[in-house]
């Protein structure tokens, strides 16, 4: 991670002027070695016990966006058509399965005592392994999601524009793509690119926080 690297980081610019962009320029690309970068710093996002239970499937050529057509609905085959790359992403049920290694690195690493590491997996890892199907979605599901919200601000950093979307049939779209549909849940799509210059991004509003918000 090379903040130095960022084409844009201006944190107020990134995050204000971010809109969803839905028809890309189909004439650039982006190395794939860039987008496992951009993938590496989105996954800096904080996740539950640190299980980072997210998966990201790269869509960036013909077959691969066929492959997720099948599963898209057609208000969203702009994005699909046009982008330079989409990056699914779907939650991992079975993270907890690797957890013992996340955490043996930290202690490894010298960062945490023994006792310490002893405690988090006697405290975190029966939490996992005795939880239902349903905590271990959700779970998933709100890891891969923050992730995908850091993706649309770094991918904004690298100076491309994206769009975050999930009208997809979330019964079909994990098998499509060649994942363990046992294993994985969708979440959500993020197309990046290079905005079309000819097309204007809608401009959205917001509802006044005040509205949304109490203070207890
Ligand atoms: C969970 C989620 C699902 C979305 N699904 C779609 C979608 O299927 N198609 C689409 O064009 N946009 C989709 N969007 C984008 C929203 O329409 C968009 O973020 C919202 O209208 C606000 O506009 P903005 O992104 O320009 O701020 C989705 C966004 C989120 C967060």
């Amino acid at each position: 991670m090379d903040a130095k690297k960022l084409v844009n980081n201006d944190f107020a610019d990134v995050m204000f002027n971010r809109h969803s962009v839905r028809v890309f320029d189909k004439n650039v690309k982006i190395d794939r070695t860039e987008l496992q970068e951009m993938i590496r710093e989105a996954a800096t996002a904080p996740s539950a016990c640190n299980l980072q239970s997210w998966h990201f499937v790269v869509i960036d050529n013909p077959e691969a966006k066929a492959k997720l057509k099948k599963a898209a609905m057609k208000f969203n085959y702009p994005q699909i058509d046009t982008a330079s790359a989409l990056v699914f992403i779907a939650g991992d049920t079975q993270s907890h399965e690797v957890y013992r290694d996340v955490w043996q690195k930290v202690y490894e690493a010298g960062n945490i005592t023994k006792e310490k590491l002893d405690q988090i997996f006697n405290t975190f890892l029966p939490l996992y392994e005795n939880a239902t199907p349903e905590f271990l979605q959700l779970d998933a599901t709100m890891d891969s999601a923050i992730a995908g919200m850091q993706l649309l601000l770094v991918a904004r950093a690298h100076g491309y524009e994206a769009n975050p979307w999930s009208g997809f049939d979330f019964k079909t779209v994990i098998a499509d793509l060649g994942l363990d549909p046992l294993r994985f849940v969708p979440v959500m799509c993020v197309a990046i690119g290079k905005p079309d210059a000819s097309v204007t991004p809608l401009q959205t509003q917001r509802y006044p926080a005040e509205q949304l918000t109490e203070f207890i």
